[in-house]
């Protein structure tokens, strides 16, 4: 594949820059890294972080429901998700999910307002809509919904018609994302994907017409067999649809997990240089329409609440992307593989939605793992958050403390043109340090410096 018909020599000067700093890093949509988690003890464990978090902060609630569930499995995927099973398996699949919530909400102070309710998957549009709407009156029968409450799906769009997304609105959601992955028919048929059923533009205006907001299209970058051409013409057409939110996926190509993955090694691999050149010119071209570089991979227009955050220094980001300290609280997970997070701990369900309900519906633990935080486990979590969505971190004398070393080597990175050192406690991140963001943040962390912890993480690009 030829490369750089559309890189100019100052991105080249940037490719090798980035490849220099492309080392194995955390995400962080978590600390400690989800991979790190230790194991779960017991349920008396989990009820108790649960008990716990009311007196905790954020007040406000965040729900997140998995359902693995798709109508059949793309070969790049990599997500949790499997094919539809039986109907017996899948009623089986919720009446665990109902199970999970019947014990577990009692837990949670029915005076907290809900700001937030995430579904996602796999794809939880491909399931009978009545599964959704027993989640959702289930939260109404407990909770209070705030006015402006944000109820998002995840959604395949080969399958969104007028009629579903109309009854989705009617069903509350006001938020939606749609997985577009790219619009060339080819790298679609390859990579085992359907189509959009409506033409993306007129899915967007349809969404917004019945008042969805932050409409978010999912691309993804350096999928097989991917062309330059191909791919520029995707980022047009994406543009063109006009959403709220673009993301921008670099291709985690996963075999060893992810056994789908295997048969695509066939197609031929857009290489680490060239995919940095796809991701660069794609970012050019999106801030040229005017959209915002929220952070790593997201990018929206000026008028969403997302670039509001930003600019206000109250982004946030969690497992399920980027959000607003607003409308995210302390997110509740049910479902096969969901990550609760809380200001104190994390716990995760096991991932097989057949070992979920076993378990579940044996009354037994579902959680594998449970993560609780020391306090200056909590504070370091709280310096990467802002380091990663502010773009700058002023840190306090206490924080330098507890950073030791971590602080001394990020402001070495000035060296580097990664920072801009503004006093001995405040440092901005330069363009470059922002594209490389992960790895500033690897600085601070503790786990990364001394192997304290082994995980297997992904390139920082
Ligand atoms: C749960 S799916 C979104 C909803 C729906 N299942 C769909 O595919 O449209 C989440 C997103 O993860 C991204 N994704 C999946 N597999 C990926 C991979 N191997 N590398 C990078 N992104 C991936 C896709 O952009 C996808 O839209
Ligand atoms: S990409 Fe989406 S639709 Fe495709 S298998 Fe993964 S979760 Fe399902």
């Amino acid at each position: 594949m030829n490369a750089s018909c559309y890189i100019d020599s100052m991105d080249n000067v940037m490719i090798d820059t980035l490849l220099h700093y492309n080392t194995n890093a955390p995400r962080y949509t978590s600390y400690p890294p989800a991979n790190l988690f230790r194991p779960a003890k017991d349920k008396v464990q989990i009820e108790r972080i649960w008990r716990e978090s009311n007196a905790l902060k954020p007040y406000n609630v965040s729900f997140y429901f998995h359902i693995p569930f798709c109508s059949k499995r793309c070969l790049f995927c990599g997500c949790t998700s499997e094919v539809l099973p039986v109907p017996e398996f899948r009623d089986r699949y919720f009446e665990a999910l109902f199970s999970e919530m019947d014990e577990k909400l009692p837990w949670i102070s029915g005076d907290r307002p809900v700001t937030q309710v995430h579904f996602g998957g796999g794809t939880p549009t491909s399931v009978p809509f009545d599964f959704l709407k027993r989640i959702l009156a289930k939260l109404r029968e407990r909770f209070s919904f705030a006015p402006f409450a944000e109820i998002a799906i995840e959604c395949n769009p080969s399958s969104i018609s007028e009629a579903t997304l109309r009854e989705l609105a009617e069903m509350g959601f006001n938020r939606v994302s749609y997985g577009i992955q790219d619009f060339d028919f080819d790298v679609l048929r390859n990579v085992g994907r359907d189509p959009s059923l409506l033409p993306v533009k007129e899915l967007v205006a349809l969404s917004r017409d019945l008042h969805f907001k932050g409409i978010n299209l999912d691309l993804i970058y350096g999928l097989p067999s991917q062309t330059e051409d191909a791919f520029y013409g995707s980022v047009e057409k994406a543009v063109d649809a006009d959403p709220d939110r673009i993301a921008l996926f670099s291709y985690a190509h996963v075999p060893w997990l992810k056994e789908n993955q295997k048969i695509l090694e066939k197609l031929p691999m857009p290489s680490p240089r060239e995919k940095l050149g796809f991701f660069l010119e794609a970012r050019n071209r999106f801030k040229e329409a005017g959209l915002i570089d929220v952070g790593m991979d997201h990018f929206v227009k000026p008028s969403d609440s997302l670039a509001g955050a930003l600019s206000e220094g109250k982004l946030h980001r969690n497992f399920q992307g980027y959000c607003t300290r607003e409308t995210t609280g302390e997110v509740y997970a049910f479902g096969s593989s969901g990550i609760t997070q809380l200001d104190n701990a994390y716990s995760q369900n096991v991932h097989e939605s057949e070992k979920y309900a076993e378990l579940q519906l044996s009354h037994r633990l579902t959680e594998i793992r449970c993560e609780e935080l020391s306090p200056s486990e909590r504070l370091i979590r709280d310096v990467i958050e802002r380091l990663m969505c502010n773009r700058r971190l002023q840190v306090t004398d206490e924080e330098k403390k507890v950073l030791g070393d971590g602080w001394t080597r990020l402001l070495a990175l000035e060296e580097d043109k990664l920072l801009v050192k503004k006093s001995e406690s405040y440092v901005e991140t330069t363009e470059l340090g922002t594209l490389v963001i992960r790895y500033l943040a690897m600085q601070l962390d503790p786990l990364m410096q001394k192997n304290k912890r082994e995980g297997v993480f992904s390139k920082t690009i």
